[in-house]
Formats: C-alpha cells, sequence, structure tokens
C-alpha cells in the first residue's frame, strides 16, 4: 500500500508563523562564532532565522523551492540587502559551489525525499570549513508524520551517524503530541542540532 501523501501549504504556514522569533538553534550557533562569516540558510522560508543572521552581520545566501517565500523575504529584508544573496531551489537539484562557514537548516531537511537527502548532506558536509557550524533540526522515528510519504524520519543513532564528522554542541530529543501551526494534531518527536565541523 502507498503512503498517506500530506501536502504542505506553505503560504498557509509562513503567515501562521510570521512573527515568530528566529530558533534557538541559530541562535545557539551564532553565538558560538568569534566573527561573522558567509551562511547558507537552507529551506529559508520568508527568513525566520535570516534575518538573525543578516543582524550579526553575516553575508547570507538564504535557498527555498518556495518563489513566493524567497520574494516575501527579499521585500521583508530589504535594508540588508548587500549582505543577502537568494536562491530559488529544490534540494535534489541543488548544488552547493562556495564554502562557508555556517549551514542552518531548520524544519526542512526532513522534506527532502529519501532518494536525495544522502548527496544533499554530503554537500552540506563537504562545504562547511573545518570549525564551521551545521545547525538545523531533523523528525525523529517516532513522529507520527513518519507514516506519510511528506517527510523522512530518522531514528537518534542515524542522526548520530549523520553527525560523525562534527563535535556535537546541542543535540536535544523533543518528544510530545501537539500541534502544528496550521492547528493540525501532531505527534512531534524533533532533533534540534548544533554541530561544529572537525
Ligand atoms: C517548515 S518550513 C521552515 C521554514 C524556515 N526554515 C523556518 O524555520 O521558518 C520548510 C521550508 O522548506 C521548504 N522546502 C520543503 N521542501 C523543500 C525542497 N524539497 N527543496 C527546497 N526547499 C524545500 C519549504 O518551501 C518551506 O519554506
Amino acid at each position: 500500500m502507498n503512503a498517506p501523501s500530506l501536502k504542505r501549504d506553505w503560504n498557509a504556514y509562513y503567515k501562521a508563523v510570521k512573527e515568530r522569533p528566529p530558533r534557538k538553534t541559530i541562535l545557539t550557533a551564532l553565538a558560538a562564532f568569534e566573527n561573522p562569516g558567509l551562511a547558507i540558510d537552507l529551506g529559508c522560508g520568508i527568513g525566520r532565522d535570516t534575518i538573525a543572521i543578516l543582524q550579526r552581520n553575516w553575508t547570507v545566501l538564504a535557498i527555498d523551492k518556495s518563489p513566493d517565500a524567497i520574494a516575501q523575504l527579499q521585500t521583508d529584508l530589504a535594508d540588508f540587502a548587500p549582505q543577502l544573496q537568494t536562491q530559488v531551489s529544490q534540494f535534489k537539484e541543488l548544488k552547493i559551489t562556495q564554502t562557508v562557514d555556517l549551514i542552518n537548516a531548520s524544519f526542512c531537511l526532513p522534506f527532502c525525499s529519501p532518494q536525495a537527502f544522502p548527496s544533499l548532506w554530503e554537500q552540506i558536509v563537504n562545504s562547511l570549513k573545518p570549525g564551521g557550524r551545521f545547525c538545523g533540526h531533523f523528525f525523529g522515528d517516532r513522529d507520527s508524520w513518519g507514516e506519510t510519504d511528506l517527510i523522512h524520519t530518522l531514528s537518534r543513532s542515524q542522526v548520530e551517524t549523520l553527525l560523525q564528522p562534527f563535535t556535537i554542541e546541542l543535540l536535544e530529543e523533543e518528544e510530545h503530541p501537539g500541534k502544528t501551526p496550521l492547528g493540525e494534531d501532531r505527534d512531534w518527536h524533533i532533533f534540534h542540532i548544533v554541530a561544529r565541523k572537525l
């Protein structure tokens, strides 16, 4: 039997989270750097985390598959235009060509297909400088959305395997019933990560 399909209305999601602050993971990662550098914000949405990176004088390449999200981010963050580049791209087509200090991926990598993920993760690891940081989230194998075809989930040991090229600075596991920003019931199982490349 095929897995049930669960399509996301990302524009409704952006509206629902518009006023929410940047994530703890990006704030923790930024606080660990002595100097600003070059960052990629993967699956940036409308820039909930991008703004925190720009405000600390970093240069940012913000990437998302949604042209609507990128257009809104460009408008909302127009004051930071000299520090900001954007790219509309699907994870499966993405080629990271720069070497960077920070890659942020908040609540987006689980939406990369299991087929495309290994190559994307290899690019993430290889494009970070030694001492650079990855921060972001994965969904765990007890997340109720794992039974749909929308996300791919990882066990804790799979997450730890992915993080072998890093020193783990933050690895928090969150698991509880709750609601999505759009009010849907969901059993959340989330890994919150900050890791420094060896
Ligand atoms: C839950 S939102 C998170 C947005 C933002 N990082 C935040 O924390 O508010 C997930 C984002 O990933 C993007 N996304 C989902 N699948 C994607 C894919 N295959 N390639 C690129 N971006 C994708 C969506 O367009 C959406 O903006």
